[in-house]
């Protein structure tokens, strides 16, 4: 939900306005995990000797966006902007409220005491800390805020005011406290008693590391320490035992910087070199050097982390000339599809290769059933291609939201496989139900868009489906992507059916000329833009539709409701008489998707219902089907394609017109209120 972003340069001079500028730099591209506060951390003085400015902690805190920080932080009058320091750690942290309403003393940092000794940012949620509180308040602690976050920041004071022995290290105390902490959280934590050393660790919500120097990196694995009785053992023999252990370069060339971000996209303008940290990972930066601590090793767990190179590029993230995330990832779909595609279908031969599911796929033919979970948009993917599925696959095919799933605890087998469909691949209610079912033996499949997270982690296989970053909080690209990647596993599970080879040829052609079809709904744009005009004041809006179209109808709705804040319900056809046509009348807008396909007879019967009610239906058509145009005044007209693809080009005009629905009412697109990007809390 929340964004994280550390900053530490270690023999890399700084002035200290080079530094905030690369926190608050970090946050703006994090703002679309969270934006309802934000704040930073870091040292106070304002002398040349860094280890002095160190020894007190200076907090900047803002309700609202990330602008509104960079403004607070322009008006401190003590601080001084222009000092150079060789040293420093600096935190960052934009917020979407779970524990406490949005305010300055309810953002992160959060403190340990009024003298700022030790500070945390965290992502997730802490569910026992009401228990710690009590305990904590119970010692004498006081707390000023309403966060669980807080709790954390005590924790590690009372860990420190409790040491045994005054030579203890920072790593050490937090490894203490996170084995108190129960829930998902990811830190970073800062302190004055461990001036220019930072710790990061997380469980359960992505937190990532990255690492710059000029001088060329001296492993590319850092070994894990396990601590076993007090001391620290390296993680297996045959890992290096010098003191360069944990030094990612030469030990005489120290100046390096390290970056912590809950997501890469803020770390790639300042290095490609990455570490996707584990649960329970300590991560500790001492004297510019860098160690992975563990309590214990798990089964099965690698004993390093290895330095990962990102290939995602700066400008993939950037808005372009678009005037939103939104409106960019939209328009670009022609071009996503192609990169799930690519590499992976030969049009020439018809064949489909998905590397990521080879060494599993035979497993996955035998198996007796599938069960596609996931949440929000991501759930429509999988009711958008359930029909295809269970044709091409003839297995049974449940669709699942995460939440509900893991509520009714629903029977799961070990012949069964499940598919977690997630864009940000670190969705909370998903990857609690993805564990759910590894522990009842399925196997597990992941269609993400995020390498390196979660789900794409723990799954036992999977499709990534390369859509590209998604910066918008309403998705958009993942959708096309996902309904495309899903189709590709269709046709991969059929590939030596005989039977079936006139179907799977059908379909891949279609997907062939899929893009060129996408750009021809994106030029119905103006049209579109002219029909939001006519609508942008109603208060609801029904859309209508079934079979291949239920999913868009659903899609279209949560577009609408989530960045236009209007009403908007999608309507399976079918269900008009046992209940919905009662809101129908001359005054409520309908947007009816009517599709050459199996279930057009059936529409067209809805559509005189509506009509005989006096509804005037918005059509959502095909460009030559005047027998239905005719209905109505007004009709998109969309290019025609294979059934099964149709839902990607019926659902493109819905993405663009709830854009331009909420640019008329005055929206901010990219952030719409109460919701964030990636939630990684139940
Ligand atoms: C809607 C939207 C959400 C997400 C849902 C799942 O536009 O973006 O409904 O689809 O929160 O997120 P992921 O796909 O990251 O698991």
């Amino acid at each position: 939900m929340c964004g994280i972003f550390a900053y530490l340069n270690y023999h890399v001079p700084r002035t200290r306005r080079d530094i905030l500028e690369i926190l608050l730099k970090g946050l703006r591209r994090l703002e679309y995990r969270g934006y309802d506060s934000a704040g930073v951390g870091i040292d106070g003085g304002n002398s040349k000797d860094w280890e002095s400015n160190a020894k007190t902690i200076h907090l900047i805190k803002q309700r609202g966006k990330v602008k509104a920080l960079d403004e607070e932080i322009h008006k401190q009058q003590d601080l001084d902007l222009d000092i150079e320091v060789d040293v420093h750690l600096g935190i960052a942290h934009t917020r979407w409220a779970t524990h406490g309403v949005p305010s300055p003393v309810n953002s992160h940092p959060q403190r340990s005491d009024k003298n700022n000794e030790f500070i945390v940012i965290h992502n997730g949620i802490i569910t026992n800390y009401k228990d710690l509180k009590k305990f904590l308040e119970s010692k004498g602690y006081e707390f000023e805020s309403e966060t669980d976050t807080e709790t954390i920041a005590k924790l590690v004071k009372y860990m420190y005011d409790n040491r045994e022995s005054d030579d203890i290290n920072f790593a050490t105390l937090v490894e203490r406290v996170i084995q108190q902490l129960e829930g998902a959280f990811a830190l970073v934590f800062k302190s004055v008693h461990y001036p220019g050393e930072a710790i990061g660790t997380r469980r359960g919500s992505p937190l990532l590391m990255g690492v710059r120097s000029d001088h060329k990196l001296s492993t590319d694995h850092i070994p894990v320490l396990y601590r076993s009785s007090g001391k620290e053992k390296k993680s297996c023999s045959s890992m290096p035992r010098t003191d360069q252990d944990t030094c990612l370069f030469p030990l005489d060339e120290k100046a390096v910087e390290y970056y912590f971000a809950s997501d890469a996209s803020a770390v790639i303008e300042h290095t490609n070199r990455v570490i996707f940290l584990e649960d329970d990972d300590v991560a500790a930066v001492m004297e510019g050097r860098l160690s992975i601590h563990r309590i214990k090793r798990r089964v099965g767990d690698y004993p390093a982390r290895a330095i990962q190179t990102l290939q995602m590029e700066l400008q993939q993230i950037m808005k372009g000339n678009y005037s939103s995330f939104m409106q960019k990832e939209i328009f670009e779909q022609p071009e996503s599809v192609v990169n799930t595609m690519r590499g992976r279908i030969n049009f020439d031969n018809n064949t489909v290769t998905l590397g990521g599911l080879k060494d599993h796929i035979k497993e996955i033919q035998r198996c007796r059933r599938l069960i596609l979970i996931a949440c929000g948009t991501s759930y429509h993917a999988g009711v958008a291609t359930r029909q295809v599925l269970e044709e091409l696959t003839e297995l049974p095919v449940m669709v699942e939201l995460a939440s509900d799933f893991l509520d009714r605890n629903t029977p799961v087998f070990r012949d069964d496989v499940c598919f977690f469909i997630s864009q940000s691949g670190e969705t909370a209610d998903s990857l609690l139900a993805l564990r759910y079912c590894k522990e009842r033996g399925a196997l597990t499949v992941g269609v993400t868009n995020t390498v390196g997270s979660s789900i794409s982690r723990e799954t036992d296989c999977g499709v990534h489906i390369n859509a590209g970053p998604e910066i918008g909080v309403a998705s958009t690209k993942a959708y096309t992507s996902q309904f495309v990647a899903l189709i590709m596993f269709a046709l991969l599970m059929c590939d030596d059916r005989i039977s079936m080879q006139p179907r799977r040829r059908e379909i891949i052609q279609g997907l062939r000329v899929l893009p060129d079809l996408i750009k021809e709904v994106l030029s119905l744009d103006d049209e579109i833009q002219k029909l939001a005009t006519e609508l942008y004041q109603q208060k609801s809006v029904l859309i209508m539709g079934r079979g291949y179209h239920y999913a868009t109808c659903l899609e279209g709705a949560l577009k609408i409701k989530e960045i236009t804040y209007m009403h908007s319900e999608g309507i399976l056809a079918g269900e008009l008489k046992h209940g919905p046509l009662a809101l129908v009348d001359k005054l409520m807008p309908v947007i009816m998707i009517i599709m050459r396909d199996h279930t057009y007879t059936k529409c067209q019967n809805a559509l005189q219902q509506v009509v005989a009610r006096q509804g005037r239906p918005i059509l959502i058509c095909d460009k030559d089907d005047h027998e239905t145009i005719k209905n109505s005044s007004r009709a998109i007209k969309v290019p025609h394609c294979v059934d099964c693809l149709q839902g990607i080009l019926s659902v493109i005009p819905l993405q663009l017109l709830s854009f331009h629905l909420a640019v008329l009412r005055g929206f901010d697109v990219d952030c719409p209120r109460n919701l964030a990007k990636s939630v990684t809390v139940e």
